[in-house]
């Protein structure tokens, strides 16, 4: 086909959807098309390049179920999650920076008490997190709904476990000031599910599948816009090679270990536990 019957099978599949009614989802899929033609054009995409394509896709469908997404997965070493968050960054500077929010978010976590503890058996060293919610201007943010979730000392999130088991993840309501503080595990790196079609890009393309310790939170506040993301643990021989290029600099912080002994809530501990304070700061919807 030469360049110009190429440009005409582009043109007369964007023609098609001008009768569209949704202005938005007109300029998407107009877009999807030129981008996909402007893609298989640019490689010369063969016959058998293409049938391998679907029947990758076809493999991330089937391997995704509730406790299973690889789209996501897909979408996040693919870059894509994260340039989504930074396109639909808050404008705001203070503002506490997003990251990816990864396939192992569940609905329905259990809740906890303020100073409670979401590790319900996920192995690891104890880990007392503090902080407060606020808005951009400093004025707490009472009520705000914090959700948690990590991986334990092996890697693994409890939808990885045999069996239907919940496990290092919860959520709590911060105090009349804004106020948070539970117990969790020490965070660890973990490589991603590499069992399924991803994985295999991944070895096939020689990308490594780490991700550097972190724990997960997701802030909601009535009027203010929903924050999704991690602290990650400073240190961590990953921060500078993350599988999906999730980490920013203002997300690291210390998880300074102490020894055996009674923790700030009067817990007593027989062996090292951690802390860390992350402060969280919304912006207005
Ligand atoms: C996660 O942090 O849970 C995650 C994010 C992206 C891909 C896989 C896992
Ligand atoms: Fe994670």
């Amino acid at each position: 086909m030469d360049e110009a019957r190429e440009q005409a099978v582009t043109d007369e599949v964007i023609a098609s959807f001008a009768g569209t009614k949704d202005e938005r989802l007109k300029e998407i899929v107009e877009s999807l098309t030129r981008h996909l033609h402007g893609f298989a054009r640019e490689v010369r995409l063969t016959q058998e390049e293409w049938t391998a394509g679907i029947e990758f896709l076809t493999r991330v469908g089937h391997i995704t179920d509730d406790r299973r997404q690889e789209f996501i997965l897909l979408s996040d070493v693919l870059g894509l999650s994260m340039l989504t968050v930074g396109i639909n960054a808050p404008a705001s500077t203070e503002a506490t920076q997003s990251t990816v929010f990864g396939p192992f978010f569940v609905e329905g976590a259990p809740e906890i008490e303020l100073g409670g503890d979401i590790a319900f058996g996920a192995k690891g060293n104890p880990c007392w997190v503090t902080g407060s919610v606020r808005a951009v201007d400093g004025t707490p943010i009472p009520g705000a709904h914090l959700e948690m979730w990590e991986a334990d000392e092996d890697g693994f999130y409890d939808v990885q476990y045999e069996g239907d088991v919940t496990a290092g993840r919860g959520w709590l309501t911060a105090d009349d000031d804004g106020g948070y503080r539970f117990w969790s595990v020490l965070p660890s790196a973990y490589g991603i599910p590499d069992d399924g079609p991803v994985g295999d890009m991944l070895a096939a393309t020689g990308r490594g599948t780490m991700r550097p310790a972190h724990l997960h939170f997701k802030v909601d506040a009535p009027g203010y816009r929903t924050l999704i993301t991690h602290i990650f643990v400073a240190g961590d021989e990953h921060l500078d090679r993350d599988a999906v290029f999730g980490v920013k600099d203002s997300l690291v912080a210390d998880f300074p270990e102490h020894p055996a002994g009674t923790a700030p809530d009067g817990r007593v501990l027989d062996g090292p536990w951690n802390s860390v304070n992350f402060e969280i700061v919304l912006e207005k919807a």
